[in-house]
């Protein structure tokens, strides 16, 4: 399964990068305000620091300005990989764009049929959204799960990257669904590290370490 940072935090991307465990980076619209500085700036930096598919979405809402604003972003970076919003247009622009030859992340995925959309346009992800269906009192899982068997039953290529994932428990749900990616927070990244025992565990054998070889006077 890989693993991707949701985020355009250049603090957070470096962290997590520098764990050697980041495959890539997703970003939306929000996230990038967030930061306050121009998208292409912002992304060419993730680019820079992370060695794999850096997603950036368009803001236009109509097929012609989402095709031409996502050349513009391919632009930015080799890594950049174009994200667009499920929609009529959104699914419109994804045709064009993957038969140009672009790699496109189509988002904000609620159903399967949406899923079937786009795969059927050529995306080369799709992202269905985790925690926002739990939120409304869905379970969100369910989705990975049937994109995976739809996809499988057809031989669709597109890359299945699971988003909105609110916890560890999501991360390792989402790997039994079948996705192939995982994008996460970064405080989620960080938490699949953690367990008491493992703390545990490594205080009981540095301390039993040290019993000996550094209380004891090394021999000679
Ligand atoms: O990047 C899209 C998605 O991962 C957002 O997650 O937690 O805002 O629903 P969330």
């Amino acid at each position: 399964m890989k693993f991707f940072l949701d985020t355009a935090n250049l603090d957070e991307v470096r962290k997590g990068a520098s764990w050697g465990i980041v495959d890539g980076v997703t970003t939306n619209p929000t996230l990038i305000a967030r930061e306050g500085r121009p998208i292409a700036e912002q992304v060419h930096h993730i680019c820079e620091i992370v060695e794999g598919d850096v997603s950036a979405e368009v803001v236009g809402t109509e097929a012609e300005s989402m095709i031409s604003e996502g050349r513009e972003l391919s632009k930015i970076h080799k890594h950049v990989v174009i994200k667009v919003p499920l929609t009529r247009d959104g699914i419109k622009a994804t045709k064009a764009l993957s038969g140009e030859g672009y790699r496109v992340n189509v988002t904000l995925c609620f159903t399967p049929a949406q899923a079937l959309l786009a795969a059927k346009a050529g995306a080369y992800i799709i992202s269905p959204f985790v925690g926002r269906l739990d939120d409304i009192g869905h379970n969100g899982m369910d989705l990975i799960r049937n994109i995976a068997a739809i996809y499988k039953n057809y031989g669709y290529r597109t890359q299945i990257l699971a988003a909105s994932l609110r916890g560890p428990v999501h991360v390792i749900d989402a790997a039994l669904a079948g996705a192939h990616i995982g994008t996460m927070p970064f405080k989620v990244m960080d938490m699949l590290f953690n367990h008491p025992l493992t703390d545990k565990g490594l205080e009981q054998f540095l301390r039993d370490w040290a019993k000996v070889f550094q209380e004891t006077p090394v021999a000679g």
